[in-house]
């Protein structure tokens, strides 16, 4: 049994216009998505701005109300309950957000940004929660005294293993990772993620691992989710999607990961170009009328390779 499974995700957003502000039309923000995410599973959701990544991480919390579809948590159909507070589900599973700077509140002591779930979902002493606090920020590799520090007084990569320490607080299930390293350097980005892989060791957690680039999630998941235009173009194993991308989606997101090689900096800026002529041209034979994905079909005979093609 699937940790958690969603079926059929339909996320709609209203467009409000005129004076009075009505619903005049709706964004599918996300139109009919399925996937599963296993214990101990690294999952990872992939595509450009705009695709409706978060809209579907939010959707998981109960932070966007469902225009269609189902959530079902170790085998339990949660869908009507997820938007409430406090119950086991919502502590079960935590968000770590995209913007990193307005996620955690500057007014507030590490200490209280860390606490702030326990508080909502335990009753702890104040011995017992600080016990639990250093507990939490030796795991992320932060020591005792950075709680009573604020979170300007840290560097990006710190802050967002604030982040982290805040998410694995309650000792959740899932965590949905909203490009948790997105906007820090590079060589901070492959720190924040070895933090977060000897978590999900040590604490058997499964991630929702969203990111725009399929570099930076290649030794992260294990199993690839490729979004545009609101669905699913291309689901697969991690070799499925890197060694044999068959949407000309997945294969323009594969060719933009820079190359550490100098030598084939020219080559792969032509594969590019060739790719990019391609989608072009070629546009109508991938997609329906109106960019609109088709469903997922198996690639040849593959149990664990999906593509979106008619
Ligand atoms: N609260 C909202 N109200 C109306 N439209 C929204 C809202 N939030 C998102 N959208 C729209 O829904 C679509 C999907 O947005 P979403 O934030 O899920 O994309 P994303 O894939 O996470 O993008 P990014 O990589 O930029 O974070 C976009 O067209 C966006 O403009
Ligand atoms: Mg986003």
């Amino acid at each position: 049994m699937a940790l958690l499974e969603v079926k059929d995700l339909k996320v709609y957003y209203p467009i409000r216009g005129g004076i009075l502000g009505r619903i005049v039309g709706h964004v599918k923000a996300v139109d009919g998505v399925n996937f599963t995410v296993e214990e101990r599973q690294t999952v990872g959701l992939i595509g450009e701005s705009g695709s409706g990544k978060s809209t579907i991480g939010k959707a998981i919390l109960g932070l966007v109300p469902l225009a269609g579809g189902t959530i079902h948590f170790n085998g339990e159909d949660i869908t009507r309950y997820i938007g409430k507070n406090r119950s086991a589900y919502r502590k079960s599973v935590q968000m770590i957000f995209q913007d990193v700077h307005s996620s955690l509140n500057a007014k507030k002591r590490v200490l209280d940004v860390i606490a702030e779930p326990i508080r909502n979902f335990e009753n702890l002493t104040k011995g017992e929660e600080r016990k639990r606090i250093d507990e939490l920020l030796a795991i992320v590799g932060l020591s005792s005294d950075d709680a009573a520090k604020y979170p300007h007084e840290f560097s990006g990569g710190q802050r967002q293993r604030i982040g982290v320490a805040r998410a694995i607080a309650l000792k959740p299930k899932l965590i949905v990772a909203d490009e948790p390293v997105s906007a820090l350097d590079l060589s901070i980005q492959a720190q924040v993620l070895n933090y977060m892989k000897d978590v999900q060791e040590e604490l058997g957690l499964s991630y929702l691992f969203i990111s725009h680039d399929l570099g930076v999630v290649k030794h992260m998941c294990e199993y690839l989710t490729i979004m545009h235009n609101s669905r699913f173009v291309e689901v697969g194993q991690r070799e499925d999607i890197y060694n044999d991308p068959v949407h000309i989606y997945t294969r323009r997101l594969i060719t933009a990961i820079p190359s550490t090689d100098i030598d084939l900096k020219e080559e792969n800026e032509a594969k590019r170009n060739a790719l990019s002529d391609e989608y072009n041209r070629e546009y109508d034979n991938y997609y329906k009328e109106g960019g609109k994905v088709y469903d997922l079909r198996p690639h040849g005979d593959s149990k664990t390779h999906f593509v979106a093609m008619p």
